[in-house]
């Protein structure tokens, strides 16, 4: 590459002035004319080559994460206009326009809850189109996208006011989300998650995506929600399985930054897993609050707090990429034996040995913590988690973090440290023999 950059003169900043409907600059210096101020700059640099021309503009993104009960019933506005604030409400409610909406909800989950789907767009005469999708962790790639975009288009969307409503599972959020992002550059979309997973994880976030060349997410975007609607009664027809699989994205949240969470789950677990966290009663006092309620709100505060200023995980320290180091590939590799949460929490289990191999977590810690995940009845070990599996994950994790590992590992119940450093081999391999003597014998799923 060559790296002689001719002499530049010293950079200009401008701001960005409105005055009646034509953006103007002006230098903080030389402020022409009163208007609206951008927040975004553009800075000027001159050479002998010529000019270049810098932009800073700064994106904002807002969405609202909003609990509610009885989301399909028609007296319930939420699904129809809980994404929109209520001034903006009374201006959409003058309009004459038909209210249009388009849906994908996920197969499974509409055989269940289809009819209600329908009968709640039919009493609010919605004209509707409802999409039921095979959104499979095997089918979720671009034709599951395309698919959506393709009826889309056929049905017509005015891409400012009539989002794109995802019902279903991580799977169907995060194709839609994708499919949402691309159409005319970036459509708003809604989700509604059904399972514990998606509910407490997926949906709250930015991130959309599918699987691509054999790699776990690799084609996706970073672009949230207008809104997340969360009505934890889809959990009710959800297989226990399934239950535990989100219990183990709560242990992350958890095991990472909250002690009082861990205690939740490891004296609740089983509870909360009989139960379906079906006891969820919202705007309670927190002293009246149940173990379900209370576990399901800090794992979704817990997450916005690490979510929302990085939301385009420009800092590559992540506490909420705990589980996901080695989970992908092993996920990829046995497909579909290992459910999303189930790959996340034997990668959790590792690490928690990796953490006691290097004298970060006491041995009745790691115990407790293995403990916990087994009364969730999830996977503490895995067969076809090998050495080399893990050894490969680490390396192109180096590879993809600029140069350092950035790896979280527990310092204790409910606290973590994200290391830098590649793991010593005799750590690793030490903590892998000690993983694999002491849980081998505790069953692959
Ligand atoms: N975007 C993100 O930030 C993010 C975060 C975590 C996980 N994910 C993604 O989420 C996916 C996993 O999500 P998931 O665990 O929800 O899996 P999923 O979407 O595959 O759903 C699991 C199963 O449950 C069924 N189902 C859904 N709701 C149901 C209900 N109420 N009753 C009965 N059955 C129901 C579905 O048909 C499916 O068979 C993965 O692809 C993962 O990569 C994304």
């Amino acid at each position: 590459m060559n790296t002689n950059r001719s002499c530049c003169s010293p950079q200009t900043k401008y701001n960005l002035v409105q005055v009646k409907g034509t953006w103007i600059r002006q230098t903080e210096q030389c402020q022409v004319q009163e208007g609206k101020l951008s927040d975004a700059t553009v800075c000027e640099t001159k050479s002998e080559d010529g000019v270049t021309w810098t932009v800073v503009s700064p994106v904002v993104f807002t969405y609202r994460v909003v609990q509610c009960k009885n989301l399909l019933d028609p007296r319930n506005d939420t699904l129809l206009w809980g994404h929109i604030g209520d001034e903006e409400l009374k201006g959409t409610l003058s309009n004459s326009k038909p209210v249009k909406r388009f849906v994908v909800i996920d197969e499974t989950v509409h055989e269940l809850y289809g009819s209600q789907v329908f009968q709640y767009f039919e009493a609010r005469g919605v004209v509707h189109r409802i999409l039921p999708l095979p959104t499979t962790e095997e089918n979720k790639c671009m034709e599951l996208v395309t698919k959506i975009l393709e009826d889309v288009h056929v049905f017509g969307l005015d891409r400012r006011s009539e989002p794109i409503i995802a019902i279903g599972g991580g799977v169907c959020l995060d194709v839609v989300g994708l499919a949402a992002s691309l159409y005319r550059r970036r459509t708003p979309y809604i989700r509604v998650p059904t399972t514990l997973l998606s509910y407490v994880d997926a949906s709250v976030g930015a991130k959309t995506g599918v699987n691509f060349a054999g790699g776990k997410n690799k084609l996706g975007s970073y672009v949230p929600p207008v809104a997340t609607f969360l009505d934890c009664s889809f959990f009710h027809t959800l297989p226990k399985r399934q239950i535990s699989n989100g219990l183990a994205e709560m242990l992350k949240m958890a095991l990472m930054k909250h002690r009082g969470l861990f205690q939740l789950l490891e004296a609740d677990g089983r509870k909360l897993l009989n139960t379906k966290l079906q006891c969820c009663a919202t705007g309670r006092s927190s002293e009246q609050e149940d173990s379900a309620s209370a576990s399901i709100r800090i794992a979704i505060e817990t997450m916005l707090e690490e979510l929302a200023p990085n939301l385009w995980e420009d800092d590559l320290d992540r506490l909420v990429d705990f589980g996901h180091l080695i989970s992908p590939e092993l996920e990829m590799r046995v497909l579909p034996a290992l459910l999303h949460g189930e790959a996340v929490n034997i990668d959790m289990s590792f690490m928690t040995y990796v953490a006691h191999q290097k004298g970060l977590l006491r041995t009745d810690e790691k115990d407790r913590i293995i403990q916990c995940m087994l009364g969730l009845e999830l996977p503490v070990w895995h067969q076809d988690c090998t050495l080399v599996l893990v050894q490969k994950s680490l390396k192109e994790r180096l590879k993809h973090s600029a140069g350092s590992l950035r790896m979280p590992l527990p310092t204790g119940l409910g606290k973590a440290e994200i290391f830098h450093d590649m793991i010593e081999d005799n750590v690793l391999c030490q903590a892998y023999q000690k993983w694999t003597d002491e849980l081998s014998s505790s069953g692959n799923k």
